[in-house]
């Protein structure tokens, strides 16, 4: 297991931080299927040591439709705000998203569009769903794309989940065992990149 703590010396004294890794539930469809992947990823995650973690669920947030970003906007919508400090005090960030024709939904990508300077130079990773057998790859392709358009890193383990209605209870738990394992190495994989750009950016912060 790859460490995930960070030790930090401030004032002469020592204390912990925890990375702090929200999960972005990407659908907001009725009887929406992915959110039981978020849950289980929520879950693992939360398993970690030295991880704070939330899920950042876009049915709640029901951001309108993007007219401008957020830092030139002095009239934000409800909650956007919120969702920008969320996102700006991030360390790294996953996001959950079912694939739409060969896509991924148009709320996510709302939401996406609405903060920039917030995502930058931050490590993403990415959870794709469908209910056939290719587990949202070609959207997994495509929401590649457009993390690295905002300036973040989207890390090249992912979590596909095929076959979203059998593979999961509601709950988050899934009823393919083979998923705890694809989880872990994906988490561990967040967790690399994530401790990676953080101690890069502490040492520029320190002038190294
Ligand atoms: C508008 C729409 C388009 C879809 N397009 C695809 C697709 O291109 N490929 C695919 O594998 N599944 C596709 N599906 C199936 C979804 O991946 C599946 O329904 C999944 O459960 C959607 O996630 P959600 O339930 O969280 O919204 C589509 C579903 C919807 C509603």
């Amino acid at each position: 297991m790859r460490p995930t703590i960070r030790s930090c010396l401030a004032k002469g004294s020592l204390f912990i931080m925890a990375y702090y890794i929200p999960i972005i539930a990407g659908s907001t469809r009725r009887d929406r299927q992915s959110i039981k992947v978020a849950r289980f990823v929520l879950a693992r995650l939360k398993q970690r040591q030295g991880v704070e973690t939330e899920l950042l669920d876009l049915l709640e947030y029901n951001f309108p439709i993007m007219e401008e970003r957020l830092h030139r906007r002095d009239d934000p919508p409800p909650r956007l705000v919120e969702f920008g400090e969320k996102i700006g005090r991030a360390d790294s960030v996953i996001i959950v998203t079912p694939e739409y024709n060969n896509g991924y939904p148009g709320v996510l990508k709302n939401a996406l569009d609405y903060l920039l300077p917030e995502y930058e130079r931050k490590p993403i990773g990415i959870a794709t769903v469908s209910a056939g057998g290719h587990g949202g790859i070609t959207c997994l392709a495509q929401l590649r794309l457009v993390t690295i358009g905002m300036g973040a890193f989207p890390i090249p383990e992912a979590l596909s989940v095929s076959r979203v209605h059998d593979s999961f209870k509601d709950d988050g738990t899934p009823t393919d065992p083979s998923y705890e394992k694809r989880c872990a190495t994906f988490l561990d994989e967040v967790l690399w990149f994530t401790e990676a750009i953080v101690d890069r950016k502490a040492k520029e912060k320190a002038g190294k």
